[in-house]
Formats: structure tokens, sequence, C-alpha cells
């Protein structure tokens, strides 16, 4: 009896803890959920039941709590103080609203600063942070981290094993810090003396016999310092892995913490700003999923057309999606424009529309809630000017608002029809595609461009927006998936390689795969140091060409690639390739020297193709054509979409998205049944449908 008893309760452990895709915390009948920041302490206490109630009102299902609240959570050393925040628990529980709890580590209280200075960032000049603002403290502070690990374990005591707490985030934005002082030193000689164990190691993989920087021992060692011209390539980049891993150990310190407390229906994440040049996004293994924050007109991006600055660009939320989704299987938005924002260099106000288009868009690629910063518009401190999901007066809801409460209903009528069976159309399974990314190849190649005319994530985006262009699912990966079940696997500008990644590709190649490598791959070993051997030796078996030079052009006089007669311009960067017997040349170089030899390549190898790109075009036409030919040859059947049309799949249901200035009109199956918008979509607009 006992035996089946223990049996089952391990049966019941096993499917909780191994439940795919998220469905663990997040129903999947539930598809998403949609929730808002709300700061208590900013307003009158007596104003909580007001607003929460609103929240509710307007159709939310969560709020977040106590994200830059520590002076309020433990207002002296030691003395903790969670009255408040169980007062407006409870009012979130009363409205049904579920609460996401942080961590408020982002803002340390003041007799914490003033007690120990040390914790405050220090800058290259020697000058300090100081208190009055946020994230002022360092990750390699030892007393900012056991400071803030005492505050977070009282907090997990609290409300670890609290039903009405969904889930954690844990401090806010995470992102690297170069910090100057004394204990982030003495962290960072550890750090390399635990990677290199002697000093003999350290100074051949920094190749320190160039000018003469030889160390004897590890405390001779200094963080590089930027404004310094010609410091090693290779001290900066450990010093920015480093860096990272001081961002993602500081998370998962504070996740193992909140462990030991929480039930395990709650989950552990953190609000990353998409970037696709830094390590920690994905490092911290201790978090359930990784979430992101998105804001999309800050005058930052033109979009498409004149007015397009009030949608943002169109790659913005979709490449952030399909970053994030298959780091761990699903991934939540913690933060979505509410409105018109403060901090942008022009904080235009979006096109009426915009808001629900984006959260449409984030739906698309699979999120499993939305959240949004935030509820009340702020009426003192640095935000000033902030919008949020009701105005400056507490209580009227902005357009944005009014957008949020719009998708809320309508995700309502798409529970009614979802159906668990359902499946996405097969054709578009057959196009997903995968394109490696790997964070330390990124850095290492922005440390040393060569040219300024390179743009590493306008590389990866010609690639991207192509694949967006055929209607293809996308997947960032990295290189510990197995890359056999995506039958195409773009490898983007892969410059540092190691020998068992080349072993790996040429795997999947004779597997049946097909590869698209580009420009400036396999240069470096994954030190950052060259071959001893011509330009990319290791990958020249694979892509069936060698590399005969590089070049790079001045912005005032670019060259073409001729591709099926047609001229496409590039400068920067070309690497003038020599085909192996076999292997067949798709585009050639025109209008210098090099005019004839060829740019593109393409072979056969074992059951796969290798399609070489050693250009990297102005416009990304070119790159988008190479695809096309490829995913023919193949036969992979693709769409054509145009530039800033987005169509997506999940659970059965279709999502047109309309970020261009003109309307689009989308041709669906007789079967289909559209449930919001028109099949002609106008910019700005939305189309869903079950087929
Ligand atoms: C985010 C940040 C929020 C808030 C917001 C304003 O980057 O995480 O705390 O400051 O910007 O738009």
């Amino acid at each position: 009896m006992r035996k089946h008893f223990l049996t089952a309760a391990l049966v019941i452990v096993a499917l909780f803890v191994f439940a795919q895709g998220g469905d663990r915390f997040f129903p999947a009948s539930q598809l998403t959920t949609v929730g808002a920041y709300y700061y208590p302490e900013h307003w009158d206490s007596s104003q909580w039941e007001r607003d929460i109630k609103k929240m509710a009102d307007m159709g939310f299902e969560f709020t977040h709590f106590a994200e830059f609240a520590w002076a309020q959570l433990e207002p002296e050393e030691g003395r903790y103080d969670f009255a408040w925040l169980d007062k407006a628990v409870a009012l979130a529980a009363k409205y049904n609203l579920g609460v996401v709890m942080c961590t408020s580590t982002a803002t340390p209280p003041v007799w914490l600063t003033r007690k120990h200075p040390e914790i405050l960032m220090k800058n290259e000049d020697g000058t300090l942070y100081d208190h009055g603002a946020r994230q002022h403290a360092s990750f390699s502070s030892n007393y900012y981290r056991s400071y803030s690990l005492k505050m977070v374990e009282e907090l997990a005591r609290r409300y670890g094993q609290d039903d009405r707490i969904i889930g954690w985030q844990l401090d806010n934005e995470p992102r690297t810090f170069h910090d100057y002082g004394d204990d982030a030193h003495q962290r960072f000689r550890v750090w390399l003396e635990e990677k290199y164990k002697t000093v003999d190691a350290l100074n051949k993989a920094w190749g320190t016999s160039f000018w003469s920087s030889v160390y004897s021992s590890f405390d001779q060692i200094n963080i590089p310092r930027p404004s310094q011209w010609g410091t090693n390539y290779h001290q900066r980049l450990d010093h920015n892995r480093f860096a990272d891993e001081e961002t993602s150990s500081f998370l998962d310190e504070q996740a193992r913490v909140i462990r030991k407390y929480a039930s395990p229906a709650q989950w552990i994440t953190s609000n990353y700003i998409p970037m696709y040049d830094v390590g920690y996004i994905g490092q911290s293994l201790e978090l359930d999923f990784v979430s992101y924050t998105r804001y999309m007109v800050y005058g930052g991006d033109r979009g498409i057309g004149r007015k397009g600055y009030r949608v943002g660009e169109y790659t913005r939320i979709g490449m952030a999606n399909d970053f994030f989704r298959p780091l761990k299987g699903y991934y939540g938005v913690m933060e979505l424009q509410p409105g018109q924002v403060n901090w942008g260099s022009v904080n235009s106000q979006p096109l009426p529309g915009a808001v629900r288009l984006w959260l449409w868009h984030v739906f698309a690629g699979g999120s499993k809630f939305t959240c949004t910063y935030r509820f009340r518009a702020p009426i003192y401190g640095y935000e000033q000017y902030h919008y949020g999901i009701v105005g400056p007066d507490g209580v009227t809801p902005t357009p944005g608002g009014l957008e949020f409460s719009m998708f809320i209903r309508e995700i309502g009528q798409l529970r009614n029809n979802y159906d668990p069976e359902a499946r996405n159309p097969v054709a578009y399974e057959k196009r997903k595609t995968a394109l490696l990314f790997d964070a330390g190849n990124v850095m290492a190649i922005n440390m040393n461009p060569q040219t300024r005319e390179w743009n590493t994530e306008g590389h990866f985006l010609k690639y991207y927006r192509a694949l967006k262009s055929f209607g293809a699912p996308v997947d960032f990966v990295r290189d510990t998936v197995r890359f056999e079940q995506y039958p195409v696997l773009i490898v983007p500008a892969l410059q540092q390689i190691s020998l068992p990644m080349v072993d790996k590709l040429m795997a999947y190649v004779n597997g049946g795969g097909n590869l698209v490598m580009t420009v400036r791959s396999g240069h470096q070993d994954p030190r950052g140091h060259f071959w001893e051997a011509p330009f990319a030796a290791p990958i020249r078996e694979l892509t069936g060409s060698d590399i005969e030079f590089y070049d790079l052009l001045p912005s005032h006089s670019p060259d073409s690639v001729v591709y099926n007669k047609r001229k496409y311009g590039w400068t920067s960067w070309g690497e003038i390739l020599k085909p192996h017997s076999g292997t067949e040349t798709w585009a050639t170089f025109s209008g210098d020297f090099y005019a004839g030899k060829a740019a593109v390549t393409y072979h056969r190898l074992g059951k796969g193709t290798v399609t070489y790109v050693g250009v990297d075009s102005r416009s990304g036409d070119l790159e988008r054509e190479i695809l096309l030919k490829l995913f023919s040859k193949v036969g992979i059947p693709v769409e054509n979409y145009p530039h800033g049309v987005i169509v997506e799949y999940r659970d059965g249901f279709g999502i047109a998205l309309n970020y261009a200035d003109k309307s689009f009109t989308m041709e669906l199956p007789a079967s289909a049944r559209i449930l919001s918008g028109t099949k002609e979509i106008n910019p700005g607009g939305v189309l869903v449908w079950k087929e």
C-alpha cells in the first residue's frame, strides 16, 4: 500500500517537474495572461483598493509588486516591514489578481550605501556612483551581494509558501556592469585563476608576448581601462565574460535563496533587455525561464514609411520572441510599452492601435504572459511624462490602457476557441529554421570589427528578415541544441569556432542538414587566436571552398556582387572564394581587381548541403535571394510576405501583423474562421484566425 502511494507520489512529482513548455506554471488552455506593475509605495494607501479594483475591472489577471522598494522593505538594517506589502497582496487577492513578487535589489537603501560606500559602482576614473537613482550598486561588491541575499531571504521566507504569489522577478533589467572597485578587481583575478590555473597559461591565451605585456602573477592583473588605446583584445574579452558571469551568478544566488522557501508552483525569472552582444541572457541556469522587456517608440527606429516610427521596427519584438523562447522552451514579456515614454531621444505618441499590435506580436511568438510597466502614470520622480494604463489622475484609462483591455477581451475569445488537438499548418512547421547564436562571438567581433561598415546585429537581421518574409518560424539556438531538428541551420559570422563544433556541423550536414555559413566564420579558435594555417582552415572542407583573401570597402565606394545577372551592392565584408572541384559558384564579385571570383558557393556534402555566403550585402536582398534558391532546391515551400508583414501560428491560431505603411491583404484557406480583424489589414492592424 505504502509502496503504491510512494510510486503515485513520485509520478505526480515527476509530471509536475517535467511538464513541458511551461504548462507547469501556465496552463495551456489559458494561452496567455496579462498583468500590470503597481507600486503601492508610490501612492496613498487609501487609493490602493480603488486602483487594484480598476486593474481587475480592466481585465488584468495579475500584478507586480516590490520592484524598487528595498527602503520600504528594510527601513533599517535588519528591521523588516512587510505590513504594507501584506496589505497590497491581500487586496490583489481580493480582486483575483495573482502577484509577481520582485526582489528590489536594484535600489539599495541609503543606510546601506552610507555604511558601506564600497557597494557603489566605481568608474574608470575613480568616481563613485551615489544614492538617489537605481542600479548604482555593483554586482561585484561582496557587501552588496550579502546584504541583498539577506533581504531576499526574508522576502522569500515571508511569501515563498503564499499561493497568492505566482512567481518571482529577480532584480530589474539585469545588465553587465563594468565596475573598477577593489572587490571587482579581486573577483576578476580569482575568476582568471580559476579559468587558467597558471599565469603561464593566461600569458599564452592572451598572447602577452605581444607588446611586452607578460604577467608573472595573477595579482598584477587589472581590469582593462576602456579609454586606453590598444589594450589586449583577449584580456578585454575575458573581462567581458567575467562581467557577464557576475550578473548571472548574482541572479543564480538570489534564485537559490528563494528556492529554499518557495513552493514549486512559484516560478523564478528576471526581466532582461533583449541584447545580442551579451552573454548573461540564458546564463543563469537557476531561473525557470527568461522574460524580456520591450519599448518600441522611443526615437530609436524609423520603422517603415514616413510615420513608421509610431509603430517601431518590426523585427524588434519578433527577434526577441525567437531569441528568448528557445532558451527554456517558453518565455514571458515582463514589460511592454503602454504608451508614450519619457526616456527616449524623441518620445512620440505610438500610432493608435500600435500597443495592441505589439501585444499580438508578443502572443504570436508563444509568450505565456505579457505584463506592462506600469498601471498608474507617475506624477513625480525621474519618469514623469511616462504613460501608464491609467493617466496621472489615477483613474482615466489611457489609449494604450484601452488597447490592453481590448487585447485581454480578445484573448478571452481565443480561450473559448482553444483546441488542445489543434496543430499549426504543416507547411509553416516545415520552414522552421535555426539561426546559431553565440554571445561571446558577437562580443568578440564587436570588439574588433575591422571596419566601421560592419554591424553584427545588422548582419543577423538580414537573414532574419528574409526568413520572416518567407513566413518561416525561427529559433535562435545555442551550440548545445540538436541541430538535426531543423532542416536549415544558418550560422552567421561565427568568427570563433572550436574543432568539436566543426565536427558537430559536419555531422549535421552529413546526416542531411542544410547549412548556411556566412562571412567571418571560423577565422579564430575559441581564445580568439587565428589558426596557424590559411584563413578559416578548419571549415574549408565543410564549405567546399578556400578564402583567397578578404576585402573591406569604404562607404563612399561600394562594389557589387552579381547573382542571377542582378547586382547587389556591398561594402562591409567580402571574402574572395576559391571553390573546390564540385562546388558550385552562385554569385561572383564585380567592379574591382577580383571581378569574376566567387562570392557565394554551394555544395553537397554527405546527405546535406552547405551554402557559403562570402559577402555581406548592403540591403540584405542578396541574402534573401540566396536563401530563396536554397529553400526551393531542398523542397521547402515559402511565402512571399512584404517587408513589415509578419505571419505566425501558435496553438492552431494564425496571427498576421502589419508594421508596414500600406494595407496588406491576407489570403486565407476557405476553412479559416476569422476571430479578429479583416483580411485586409491596415497599417498597425492585426488579423487573427483559426484554420
Ligand atoms: C524599463 C525599466 C522600468 C522602467 C521603464 C520605463 O527599462 O525596466 O523599470 O524604468 O524602463 O520605460
